[in-house]
């Protein structure tokens, strides 16, 4: 499979139902393995595992390290603050896990901004590892043995597990079987949007009450109140998601109410405040 994240079926390939899979396999090497305890073992990323959907395993990038000291670091050639990953252990340790059918991940600042649609890509693998470094990153040798590099954001974390638990966390939840799969089919970014704003009991709090669609019991009519207000809330925080989007009709049509309300609306705003400052 190629690393651009499409995975869709191309004109020669049959459409249908996906056949069942193997379970995706996923290692993770890293030199703090107690980190990754807890966000595995609770919630869905526990229950996808305990239903036998994936199997996560957590190797101690030490084991492989270098001499009595098991060393995996060292100083920086040029000069320089901090220490840098050696190139030997994370080598050893490929060496060891990686198959035929695997996609090596680095989480780097510098790689490519990992998304839904990464993440996606992703969950249709079969083995993936993933290299946590430390420090200050990795010798750059290390790159040529890497087959994705990915970025969770544009920050530095101290190391690779956080972005490593993030990717794990989104590709697992997104496995057939693991939720309902009406959850992710309507979850932000899935469909290109933000999702549609949720509300629960009790109907009125603090003088706020739940939009009447909603509790109207009307399904077409909650069907389309939410998909304008996903258009709605992507327009007003994040519009370059529309951009470039094939909008069907209805979303056409909805879209172009969404902008007539929010104009108006601003421009009530404008005129409110204007009077406020007389
Ligand atoms: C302290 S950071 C090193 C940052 C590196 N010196 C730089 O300026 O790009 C240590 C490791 O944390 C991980 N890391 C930090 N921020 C990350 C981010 N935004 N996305 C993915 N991984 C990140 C990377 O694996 C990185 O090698």
């Amino acid at each position: 499979m190629s690393d651009d994240g499409q995975t869709g079926p191309s004109a020669d390939e049959p459409s249908g139902p996906e056949p069942p899979r193997a379970p995706i396999e996923i290692e993770i090497l890293t030199l703090f393995p107690g980190m990754f305890a807890g966000p595995l073992a609770e919630s869905i990323p526990g229950r996808v595992q305990s239903r036998g959907l994936a199997t996560v395993r957590v190797h101690d990038l030490r084991q492989w390290g270098l001499g009595r000291h098991k060393t995996v670091d060292d100083y920086t050639y040029g000069g320089g603050a901090g220490m840098v990953l050696r190139p030997e252990p994370a080598a050893a340790a490929l060496a060891v896990l990686r198959r035929p059918d695997s996609t090596v991940i680095l989480p780097d600042p510098g790689g490519e901004v990992f998304g839904q649609a990464r993440a996606l890509d992703l969950s249709k693998r079969s083995h993936l590892v993933i290299l946590c470094p430390r420090y200050e990153g990795v010798d750059e040798r290390i790159r040529a043995m890497i087959d994705l590099e990915l970025s969770i954001g544009d920050y530095v974390l101290s190391g690779g597990e956080i972005p490593a638990m993030v990717m794990v966390d989104t590709i697992l939840r997104l496995l057939p079987g693991a939720i309902d799969a009406e959850s992710t089919a309507e979850e932000s970014f899935t469909a290109g949007l933000l999702e549609y704003p949720q509300y629960t009991r009790p109907p009125e709090f603090e003088g706020v009450a739940v939009p009447a669609t909603l509790t109207s019991g009307h399904h077409e009519e909650v069907r389309k109140w939410r998909l304008k207000e996903a258009l709605r809330r992507t327009w007003r925080r994040r519009p370059e998601l529309l951009e470039g989007r094939q909008l069907s009709r209805e979303e056409s049509k909805l879209l172009a109410e969404v902008s007539h309300e929010e104009n108006v609306r601003a421009t009530d705003e404008t005129t409110r405040s204007s009077e406020t400052a007389d």
